[in-house]
């Protein structure tokens, strides 16, 4: 294994499968750094998927199992990235409680990102404060490695932005001690839904999972959102907005084609099942593999603990060393 600098760090919340917007957003983005630099973390969230799943613990273990499984069926290599699980490093839970400090609860309310999921998920007022603030929970998941360049979706950037201001905080009263963090941003715009009203999202049911069976891929592809004005296959198409074309632009191997295709729409002349008969081709050739890979992992669900657990010692070691300089800085190193 390569040496962990821990300057790469990213992670998913455990609540679900993943999914083809997960994909495109950030699995192929860290796998993509993983073959540039390897040695970098990737943690699965537990504590803060518990931060709105407090009732429903066995939803979020069985997504613990389920999130490493997409991750190492879609290529992750736990030989160049140490893979963990959030609940096993209570040195994160340790940086959480004292970064509490260091935040207000009017800045906590304004953070847009939680501001959003609050009102998605209908909190009100009756937001749990564990979930209310759980940005300050993930600059411990990240600072406690020292790490310096997260790889996340677009809705993330106000969560890394109060994590620089917990930086500047700690390190002005207690001495510098950690680094600004970088986002860094999938260059694929975010994917929407196979209903085409929002992103792909589990808890909206318009997602298709990386674990879907190829009838299940081409049920979802056919029911679609494409042009709702293109009722006949010789009607002018749009292009824009639809759908199909979305998934086809990122997973279409032949964009020469593709790009032909896209001129007949928009002119008129090619109707919609033919497209999405190519979609789920496209879809299915695409997640083939991938399914393989899972479904072998699967049935060895020792051998997907055993590299969890094993990147978990790993990633608490360099846990360890960062709250012993966070004690002597804060001078609570009493013994
Ligand atoms: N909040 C992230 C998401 O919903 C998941 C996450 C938790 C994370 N801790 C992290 C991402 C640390 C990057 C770094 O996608």
């Amino acid at each position: 294994m390569k040496e962990n600098t821990g300057k790469v760090l990213t992670g998913d919340r455990p609540t679900g499968k993943l999914h083809l917007g997960h994909f495109v957003g950030s699995i192929q983005n860290r796998l993509k750094l993983q073959q540039e630099e390897g040695g970098i973390f990737y943690m699965v969230a537990d504590v803060q998927a518990l931060t709105d799943n407090a009732a429903s613990p066995e939803k979020v273990r069985d997504a613990v199992f389920e999130v490493a499984l997409d991750n190492l069926a879609c290529g992750m290599d736990p030989n160049e990235t140490t893979m963990f699980i959030q609940s096993q490093v209570p040195e994160i839970a340790e940086l959480t409680m004292f970064f509490l400090n260091l935040v207000t609860v009017s800045r906590l309310k304004q953070n847009p990102t939680v501001k959003t999921e609050i009102k998605q998920k209908g909190f009100g007022e009756n937001v749990p404060a564990g979930f209310l603030a759980y940005p300050v929970s993930q600059a411990a998941d990240i600072l406690a490695f020292k790490a310096s360049r997260v790889p996340v979706g677009e809705d993330q950037l106000p969560v890394l932005e109060q994590t620089n201001e917990i930086v500047e905080s700690f390190n002005r009263l207690y001495g510098k001690t950690f680094e600004r963090v970088t986002p860094l941003l999938s260059t694929h715009p975010r994917m929407p839904g196979i209903d085409g009203k929002a992103k792909m999202s589990k808890s909206l049911g318009n997602a298709i999972f990386l674990a879907d069976s190829p009838k299940e891929v081409e049920q979802k592809v056919m029911q679609m959102y494409t042009d709702p004005k293109h009722i006949h296959a010789s009607d002018a198409g749009k292009v824009e907005g639809n759908v199909v074309f979305a998934y086809l632009d990122v997973f279409d191997p032949n964009q020469k084609e593709l790009a032909e295709l896209k001129k007949q729409y928009k002119k008129g002349g090619l109707g919609d099942v033919v497209l999405k008969k190519r979609l789920s081709g496209v879809l299915n050739d695409f997640l083939d593999p991938i399914r393989l890979r899972r479904e072998n992992l699967a049935s060895d669900p020792k051998k997907v603990m055993d590299i969890l657990n094993e990147g978990t010692r790993e990633a608490r070691k360099t846990a360890k060393q960062t709250m012993d300089e966070v004690r002597e800085r804060m001078k609570i190193n009493y013994f």
